[in-house]
């Protein structure tokens, strides 16, 4: 077991600052999250939350501040730049296409070509072999839909928010950030994407998880990052403090100096 010392967070981020006009979005904002660990992250509207993930998914780009990916400065210069270094998104609006199978959403832009020169030279998809490990990764999460070859217009909402968790968790080889997953969700659905961001998790795959949800939050969360006016002012865990603790630092009116990992 390594000392608190020596563990490197997967992904942090120090200092970052991003103004738009007189807006202040972001201002010194710091964040880090471990393997294995949901961090969520909590604010009032406003707060820097969205900008802050924007930033770590290569979305926007800082005024000032450093991101580290295990330790080593990096850049992401764009999303698809943050995607190729590891880090996935899944925005509250769903990014899956209706129209579409769940193999053939899985795989969108990064479809298994044929062996050979049938995929290298004429493009051939490998549909068997994407039918085989999008059926193996969605037993493998234990997430139950009828068919990998029905549309995903056919499914429920939140089993379609499912697909868009599981394509994020397939690719995703460092973080998966997710912005308010569960929000556009009933209760029954929201459990179930519940638990699949549980199972990717104890897979050993950080997730940050922004929500406003405080119930989810206090279910799912190892560690509660919560930012307020553009800045992190502490991190908690869900066992130490109560929900209108976490409401009370979120607004400012309770102060604790508190970085829990
Ligand atoms: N592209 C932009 N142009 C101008 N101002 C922006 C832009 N993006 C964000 N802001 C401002 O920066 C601040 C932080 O916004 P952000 O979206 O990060 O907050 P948030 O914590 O995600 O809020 P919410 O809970 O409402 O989603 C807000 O005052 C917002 O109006
Ligand atoms: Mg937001």
């Amino acid at each position: 077991m390594m000392s608190q010392e020596q563990r490197v967070p997967v992904l942090a981020a120090k200092g970052l600052t991003k103004h738009y006009g007189h807006v202040v979005a972001l201002e010194n904002a710091d964040l880090e999250v471990y393997a294995g660990q949901v961090l969520a992250v909590i604010g009032d509207n406003g707060a820097g939350k969205s900008t802050l993930i924007k930033v770590l998914s290569g979305a926007i780009q800082p005024d000032k501040g450093e991101i580290f990916l295990n330790g080593q400065p990096i850049r992401f210069n764009s999303p698809s730049d943050a995607r190729r270094q590891g880090i996935e998104t899944v925005y509250q609006n769903l990014a899956v296409a209706p129209a579409m199978t769940i193999v053939e959403n899985l795989f969108l832009g990064r479809e298994i070509r044929r062996p050979g020169i049938l995929g290298s030279v004429f493009r051939m998809l490998d549909k068997k072999q994407m039918l085989q490990q999008a059926q193996e990764h969605m037993s493998e999460l234990k997430f139950r839909i009828p068919s990998v070859t029905q549309n995903v217009e056919t499914l429920s909402g939140g089993q379609a928010q499912g697909v868009a968790v599981a394509r994020s968790a397939a690719f995703a080889s460092k973080v998966v950030i997710m912005d308010e997953p569960m929000a556009a969700l009933g209760v029954k659905e929201s459990g179930m994407v519940i638990d699949l961001i549980r199972k990717i998790r104890d897979r050993g795959l950080p997730i940050i998880l922004i929500s406003h949800n405080m119930p989810h939050v206090f279910e799912l969360a190892d560690c509660i990052h919560i930012q307020r006016l553009g800045r992190r002012v502490a991190v908690i865990k869900p066992k130490d403090y109560t929900m209108s603790d976490a409401v009370a630092i979120m607004t400012g009116a309770k102060e604790v100096n508190e970085y829990a990992q």
